[in-house]
This record gives C-alpha cells, sequence and structure tokens, in this order.
C-alpha cells in the first residue's frame, strides 16, 4: 500500500464535480494547497424552469467539462501529465450529470495511465473544512447543509461518520430556494434570501422552528415552509415587494437558528467541542455569523469552509481524494481504474 511517508514531493490530485449544477474542476497538492478550483454555473440553464432540470444538467455538463478542466490546469500552472491522481464525484447527485464526470475522469485516467477514484459528494464537501483550516481533526461535529442535505454527524476517526440526525423532509437550502420561489426570487433563492435579509427585521414574521426538543438531533422544515406559504398568501404582493428585506429576514432567522441550537445542544450533549460547518448552505452570510457567536462564547471551535469551497466544487472533491491518498485510504485495489503509473 502507498501511503504519505513514501510518495514523492509534488503530488497533485484533480477533482472533477457534477452531481447537480456545477460543472467543477479543482487541483490540490499533497499539503491541500488549493491550486486551482474552477466553477461553472447552469444558473442561466435553469433560471426558467425554477429548479435545476436534469437533463439540461447533464447536456450542460458535457459541452463545459473539457473547458473547466482546461482552465483549472491553467491556474494551477500545470499541463494535464503533472497529475498523479484524478477524482470524481460518484453520488449522491443526479445520475445524468454524474455520469458525465466519472466518464470524463475514467477517459482522462485511461488515456494517462493514472489512477481514478470515486469521491462521496458528502465526504466532499466536508473535504472544505479540512481546506480551509489544516488543523481540523477528529473528532468533532459536521453539520452538512446543501441543496440536497441535512446532517449532523460525528467524525469519530477520519473517514469514520457517525450520523446524529438528518432532515425528515425538506433539506436546509431546499427550503430556502422553495421559500424564495414562492417570494419570487427565483433560482437558487438561497444567496438571494441572505443579501435581502441583510437589512431586514428578524423578528418581522414569527416562523416556527422545526423539532426542537432536547436529545432530538433530526430536523424538519416542513413546518416552516407551510407556516411561511400561508403568510405568502395572507399578504398582498405589494406588501411582500414592499417588505422583502424584512420577511427574508424573519425567514433566514427560522431556518438557521435551528442549525444553531441543536448543533450547539449536541456538542454540550457529546462533549465535543469542534464543529464543522459544510455544504452550500454554510455560504449563508447569518449563518457563519451566528455559528461563529455561539461558538466562541462557550470557548467551542467553529471551522466553516472559505466561501468559495462552500457550494460544490471540485476542489472539496480533489482534497478528499488526496486526504484518503495521505491516510494510506486509496489504493490500486479500490481504484475506478486501476492505471498503469502509480504516484510513488
Ligand atoms: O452544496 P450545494 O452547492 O449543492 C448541493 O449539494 O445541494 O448547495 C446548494 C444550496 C442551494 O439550496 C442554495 O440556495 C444554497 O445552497 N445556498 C445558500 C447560500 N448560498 C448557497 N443558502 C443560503 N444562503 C446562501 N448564501
Ligand atoms: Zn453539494
Amino acid at each position: 500500500m502507498t501511503t504519505s511517508s513514501n510518495f514523492k514531493k509534488n503530488m497533485f490530485t484533480l477533482g472533477i464535480e457534477t452531481s447537480c449544477d456545477e460543472t467543477a474542476c479543482g487541483i490540490v497538492d499533497q499539503d491541500l494547497n488549493v491550486m486551482a478550483n474552477k466553477i461553472y454555473s447552469q444558473e442561466e440553464h435553469h433560471k426558467a424552469y425554477g429548479g435545476v432540470v436534469p437533463e439540461i444538467a447533464a447536456r450542460a455538463h458535457l459541452e463545459k467539462i473539457s473547458p473547466i478542466v482546461s482552465s483549472a490546469l491553467q491556474e494551477a500552472g500545470r499541463d494535464i501529465a503533472d497529475i498523479d491522481v484524478i477524482a470524481f464525484t460518484r453520488g449522491p447527485g443526479l445520475i445524468g450529470s454524474l455520469l458525465v464526470g466519472s466518464s470524463f475522469a475514467t477517459g482522462m485516467g485511461r488515456a494517462l495511465g493514472k489512477p481514478v477514484f470515486g469521491i462521496s459528494h458528502l465526504e466532499g464537501h466536508l473535504a472544505a473544512a479540512y481546506l480551509s483550516d489544516n488543523t481540523l481533526a477528529p473528532p468533532f461535529l459536521c453539520l452538512t447543509v446543501s441543496g440536497g442535505h441535512t446532517e449532523l454527524c460525528v467524525v469519530e476517526e477520519y473517514f469514520t461518520y457517525r450520523v446524529l440526525g438528518r432532515t425528515r423532509d425538506d433539506a436546509a437550502g431546499e427550503a430556502f430556494d422553495k421559500c424564495g420561489k414562492i417570494m419570487g426570487l427565483g433560482y437558487p433563492a438561497g444567496p438571494r434570501i441572505s443579501r435581502l435579509a441583510e437589512k431586514g427585521k428578524r423578528d418581522y414574521i414569527i416562523l416556527p422552528k422545526g423539532l426542537d426538543v432536547r436529545n432530538n438531533y433530526e430536523f424538519s422544515y416542513s413546518g416552516v415552509k407551510t407556516a411561511f406559504v400561508r403568510f405568502i398568501e395572507s399578504v398582498s404582493e405589494d406588501h411582500v415587494r414592499k417588505n422583502r428585506e424584512n420577511i427574508c429576514a424573519a425567514l433566514e432567522f427560522a431556518l438557521v437558528e435551528i442549525l444553531v441550537k441543536k448543533t450547539i445542544r449536541a456538542m454540550e450533549e457529546k462533549k465535543i467541542y469542534s464543529v464543522a460547518v459544510c455544504g452550500g448552505v454554510s455560504a449563508n452570510t447569518y449563518l457563519r455569523q451566528r455559528f461563529r457567536e455561539e461558538t466562541e462564547k462557550r470557548g467551542y471551535r467553529a471551522v466553516i469552509p472559505h466561501i468559495a469551497l462552500c457550494t460544490d466544487n471540485g476542489a472539496m472533491i480533489a482534497g478528499m481524494a488526496q486526504m484518503r491518498f495521505n491516510h494510506g485510504k486509496l489504493t490500486r485495489e479500490n481504484a475506478v481504474f486501476p492505471s498503469l503509473s502509480w504516484p510513488d
């Protein structure tokens, strides 16, 4: 088995992410420095439909994957031959979109004679925290909040996870997007809600917080969503337009506070005083601020990735592959395409 102790200096791992509507490629070195992180966001392709259309996403990935990989190599100042390991998102995600990334990565591996590995998208999001703070080490809690997932787990050891709770219905990002859609904010609504909320009043409307009970680490957003829809239906369009900032601030408060409250409670109950907050929703300014406030005042620690690493990207996939390689967890035997040459 090849481990960190015997691989050559200046090893580079390239990661491809195509699980949903971002065509992305990132490159990291063996010390987990991000050399490149190129993202093509398909927002424009899906805007008119109010959500991601799987068929359109797969076609757009097919069109953009090659240019994105080339521009990542250019950003890193590397030639394709310098790449030692190729990684791609193996799931979860849209099957057609995933297929584009895995086929492209496998094709590259075959052409270059380099090993290819599939990486879990969720574990990739966690890598964004390791890439942002290289002192982060287990045990710690990990809260993953994205468009598809809301999950709180204990990272007991590197690559060993114990799930404490998940959402019973919508993911946090999904709740942001669906509520924003009702307000006419387009897709994805999360970033727009975040911007509008900055100047609003958090108590403008009082929305329920899902599953706010002790010893329960599950999440639920259906109650907030229903209450929010009822509110929007009870007022005029003009009222919504004129009070967008206040409405967004109150919505953001309801969606974020329960995440902070339950995570802090889990830290107290489990006596684990570090948390990594990952996934697209961790780009939310209010969430970042609230996690910092609540952890700092207790002397706890919150590791929240750099904004560019929060939403889907290729560096997080390359990062997790590189971490697994460094810990001797990527071997010839578990490669999708074993390759002729092995990084030495
Ligand atoms: O991790 P991600 O890029 O894709 C998935 O794996 O789902 O997360 C996308 C989600 C979307 O729901 C988007 O609205 C949300 O993250 N998001 C935000 C912000 N930026 C992205 N939600 C709230 N505030 C933000 N600033
Ligand atoms: Zn994601």
